[in-house]
């Protein structure tokens, strides 16, 4: 080791197909954009269902162990960080366990099934005092970043109004097979913890808290094939439509769906404030559209966000040259790997677990609010905590 080269810090992955394969590159791309790093990340151990795939998933990444077994992974004695990208009901047991052994954590959305079970790992995590984050890495895309610095800057004016969707296709098709997705012992929700639950941390991060929601949901398809042979019962939402509150007093909508043909990964937010605007389309993630009241030109502009003055810019390229889904998930690693360092802390551009059991207690009213086909306000649900992060 060289003077000055920062020390390594391992890190053990669960899952390594999906989203995994983001965090996976980001793990092997952070010192070619950070440098030097805050620590260095090294690819420790993966984890899978099977066996000969998890093997060849590490080899594929340069992994030195492949387990089976996710318990193992965390006893690793070379892994001090785990990145969980398992399903919704593999967040809770490997992450309570990872903090009983002093990992830092980053755990992928929505942090739980539901909000009692979210609020059981943050206060593991809390208790552990090691950091933590949720993957709403959404929050690291610059153009979202520009967005929220100008609404903070009182660019904006006061917030009145926050409209977000979050569409796909995904599921349109009835022979798409029957996965935990489909499924709320598994998933805790549909669209609302898998779609809604981006839309609903970009509106905590950029307007504020929820304090109440009304909502209608549907199931469009109740059975699909399951890929063993059979039929599954889909018990989770295809589409939620909702009203939502703010406490500083902005209304707002929340639709996400993942039966609209033709929308792909349609994340797109639109804040209106009194002096101007801002549109968000993640399919378009690196522009933001702006209109300020009293710009003499008037209407939208277009801003590329790639400006050296810009959230992250010029650290990948010069201005102009465009960044994609997965980059953003470096900047999230990152801002992790800083905490870790002991050189900052996870939040608040990171998500930490308190913000993901926040983000989880509107999923979860959300849900009752459809269920019952009434308005519910938020007063009652456990108050914000301090992070701890
Ligand atoms: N942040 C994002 O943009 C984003 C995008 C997609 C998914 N997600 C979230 O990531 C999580 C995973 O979603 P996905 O689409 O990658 O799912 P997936 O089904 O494609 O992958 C799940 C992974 O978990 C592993 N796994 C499952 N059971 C396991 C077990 N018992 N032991 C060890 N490993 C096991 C599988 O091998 C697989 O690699 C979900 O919580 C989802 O909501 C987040």
């Amino acid at each position: 080791m060289t003077a000055g080269t920062p020390r390594s810090v391992g890190i053990g992955v669960i899952g390594y197909d999906g989203v995994a394969r983001a965090h996976l590159q980001a793990i092997l791309r952070l010192a070619t954009v950070f440098w030097p790093p805050p620590v260095r990340p090294v690819l420790a151990a993966l984890a899978g269902r099977s066996a000969d795939r998890v093997q060849e998933a590490a080899q594929r990444y340069g992994a030195p162990a492949a387990y089976t077994d996710w318990r193992r992974l965390i006893e690793d004695r070379r892994v001090e960080l785990l990145i969980n990208c398992g399903p919704n009901d593999l967040h809770a047991d490997p992450c309570i366990a990872a903090a009983a052994r002093g990992l830092h954590m980053l755990c992928e959305k929505p942090l739980a099934r539901s909000s009692a079970e979210a609020a059981k790992m943050r206060d593991a995590a809390v208790r552990a005092g090691t950091v933590h984050m949720t993957g709403y890495n959404y929050r690291f895309v610059p153009a979202v970043l520009l967005a929220r610095g100008m609404i903070a800057e009182g660019k904006l004016g006061q917030i009145r109004h926050f409209r977000a969707r979050y569409c796909d296709d995904s599921m349109i098709d009835p022979d798409v097979p029957y996965t935990w997705r489909h499924s709320r012992a598994q998933a805790g929700s549909g669209v609302i913890g898998d779609l809604a639950a981006h839309a609903i941390d970009l509106a905590r991060f950029l307007v504020g808290e929820i304090t109440a929601v009304s909502a209608a949901a549907r199931i469009f398809v109740d059975r699909r094939p399951r890929p063993q042979g059979g039929d599954g019962t889909v018990d989770v939402e295809d589409a939620i439509e909702a009203v939502v509150e703010f406490a500083g007093g902005a209304v707002g909508t929340l639709e996400a769906s993942s039966m609209c043909p033709g929308r792909k990964n349609f994340l797109t937010f639109e804040v209106n404030g009194t002096l101007g605007t801002v549109i968000f389309n993640l399919e378009r993630l690196n522009e933001l559209e702006v209109c300020l009241q009293g710009n003499a030109v008037g209407g939208f502009q277009t801003v590329l966000v790639t400006e050296r003055h810009h959230p992250y810019g010029g650290r990948w390229w010069p201005p102009g040259h465009l960044l994609g889904w997965e980059q953003p998930f470096v900047h999230q690693l990152h801002r992790m790997l800083t905490a870790v360092a002991g050189q900052g802390r996870a939040g608040p551009e990171g998500a930490t677990f308190e913000d993901g059991y926040q983000c989880a207690v509107v999923c979860d009213l959300l849900d009752r609010a459809a269920g019952e086909g009434r308005r519910i306000a938020a007063a009652g649900v456990a108050p914000s905590r301090a992070s701890g992060e």
